[in-house]
């Protein structure tokens, strides 16, 4: 089994499908916020806020690095930017994640946990500037990704069986 890269912007669900897929599959799942959180020792919100973004940037590099080297037979759910890095396909199949920037800010809000889910993510703090960075990324998560899953008001299990189902031609 290859890696599966799992890209897409903040709050359009990777974590949820990522879970999903590795009930209902052989993948292991892993998060590069989680890595990088584990190995700062602090969460996402305080490495921007007492190092910076370029600093956060710079882990997921490292991550990135180690991921290709190292790790196999896993899904990972990363950052809405770790599609920035130059070895993404090196790890793995990329499947993005997408949904037009409305339902995915309906998406956070209608969420149980909604204060929280926008608090711990301080590119979603002001909400035109988000749209402004989802409206630059857009073309990009296309142009790097192997395979696009339409999210958009469906189930976080149907988005998991139509990942499983494409990236099959990649195993
Ligand atoms: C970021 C997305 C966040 C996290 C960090 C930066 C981004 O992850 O990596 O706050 O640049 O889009 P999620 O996509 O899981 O929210």
């Amino acid at each position: 089994m290859k890696n599966i890269v799992l890209i897409g912007f903040m709050g359009v669900g990777k974590g949820s499908v990522a879970r999903e897929v590795a009930k209902n599959s052989k993948y292991i799942t892993m998060d590069t916020d989680d890595l990088i959180e584990s190995m700062e020792n602090k969460k996402i919100k305080e490495i921007f806020q007492d190092e910076g973004e370029e600093y956060f940037r710079n882990l997921e590099k490292r991550v990135s690095l180690w991921l290709q080297a190292s790790v196999k037979d896993t899904l990972i759910s990363t950052g809405g930017g770790f599609y920035k890095q130059k070895n993404l396909k090196k790890i793995g199949v990329v499947v993005l994640l997408d949904s037009p920037f409305d339902e995915i800010i309906k998406r956070i809000k209608n969420h149980p946990n909604a204060e929280n889910k926008l608090k711990k993510r301080p590119l979603l703090s002001d909400l035109n500037k988000a749209k402004e960075l989802y409206d630059e990324r857009r073309t990009q998560y296309l142009k790097v990704s192997d395979i696009v899953i339409d999210v958009t008001k469906k189930s976080v299990s149907d988005c998991s069986k139509e990942l499983l189902k494409k990236v099959e031609k990649y195993a």
